[in-house]
């Protein structure tokens, strides 16, 4: 019987954490359990830090605010982890420690909320036998099995509101404007704002971009009288025959992201710029995106997804990660979610389908 959880946010923020932090703990005292949250992410595991969380006390008025109230870590592999020895740094395994931490505190279940690199250490931490349920966050919205993570919707709005603005100053100044988005290896962001901002192109990187059919259809326009135009470039995107545009290559081990993209959106503005003979400026939306607080829509998601976290929990149906498919909550086991990074599918002719692309990221 479930009587004490814990749960640990873990990679980058995202809005609406703490919202499913409160739905879990508001479910948990309706069934008489105790809520604990490990203090940035996995480290929180393996340092045996964690706090009380209550819904009168650390767990109150958290629907509407940003980021996490437990903090995140981003780079934390707790199957290879960095520990300093003799005034070098060696890799070890530090899982085992963590799996002790938290069998004699006592938790019967935790709660994982992250994407992709999360649920696949969290399925790891099954095999050594904590019970785990994962919750789908991400903006990227690239998590396998899910319709979509929470904090996606805030981020689409972000990125349709920064367009909504570009669109003015283009329009007065008849410039190309292009904006880089979040997304990594997923169009999600970039294509949904440009439908929702009435951009001219969005490029994804699952379709490797040809610069000449961006340059005609700006030229286009221009013939049809309209002066400036507005893209999208999600920041994993890539030109045909080429390569993504890397910001910088970490060297923080295995199993994280060591990868930070960008510049994508600066490359495609130079580019345009030459190509085209019109003046063209770059905005980087960067980390306004998934900062600040959550849409309602992603209050709402949240809340159904730490409630429902809860539930599996009670009926002791772990090492599950919490789904959204046709509107409907539900669960999948995490074997079949990690590595499979949710993409934006080849159009058919008959219909749009997604596809599901194994990728370590996310
Ligand atoms: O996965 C979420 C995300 O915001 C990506 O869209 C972005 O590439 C990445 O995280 C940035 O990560 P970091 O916080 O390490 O800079």
């Amino acid at each position: 019987m479930v009587k004490k959880v814990a749960i640990i946010t873990n990679g980058g923020d995202c809005p609406g954490l703490n919202a499913v932090i409160r739905a879990i703990v508001k479910t948990a005292e309706t069934h008489l359990v105790e809520c604990y949250g490990y203090i940035e992410g996995y480290k929180g595991l393996l340092e045996n830090n964690y706090i009380r969380l209550e819904s009168n006390g650390t767990a109150s008025g958290l629907l509407h605010r940003g980021g996490t109230v437990i903090g995140s870590s981003n780079s934390t592999n707790l199957f290879n982890y960095p520990i300093e020895e003799n005034g070098q740094i060696v890799y070890k395994d530090m899982s085992y420690k963590a799996v002790e931490n938290a069998k004699q505190a006592g938790f019967d279940c935790i709660f994982t909320l992250g994407g992709d690199g999360t649920q696949k250490s969290a399925r790891d931490f099954s095999l050594r036998g904590l019970n785990v349920i994962g919750v789908p966050k991400t903006i990227d919205n690239d998590v396998a099995h899910s319709e979509i993570t929470f904090g996606y919707n805030t981020a689409v709005s972000v990125a349709t509101e920064a367009l909504d603005r570009l669109h003015s100053t283009a329009e007065s100044h008849h410039r190309i404007m292009t904006l880089e988005v979040m997304g990594r290896y997923a169009g999600w962001i970039a294509l949904e704002s440009a439908i929702a901002g009435g951009a001219d192109v969005a490029i994804i990187p699952e379709i490797p971009y040809d610069i000449n059919k961006i340059v005609e259809k700006i030229n286009r326009r221009k013939e049809e009288g309209k002066k400036f135009s507005i893209i999208v470039v999600s920041e994993g995107a890539k030109p045909k025959n080429g390569e993504i545009t890397i910001k910088k290559t970490l060297n923080e081990g295995k199993g994280v992201d060591n990868i930070r993209l960008g510049g994508i959106g600066e490359k495609l503005s130079r580019d345009l710029e030459e190509l085209t003979g019109m003046v063209s400026r770059n905005t980087v939306l960067g980390y306004v995106q998934r900062g600040g607080t959550p849409t309602a829509f992603d209050r709402v998601l949240s809340t159904k997804y730490g409630s429902k976290a809860m539930e599996l929990a009670i009926e002791e149906k772990f090492n599950v990660l919490v789904t959204l498919k046709n509107g409907k909550l539900g669960y999948v086991s995490l074997e079949e979610v990690i590595g499979n990074n949710k993409e934006i599918g080849a159009r058919s002719r008959r219909n749009t389908k997604y596809k599901y692309k194994k990728s370590n990221n996310g």
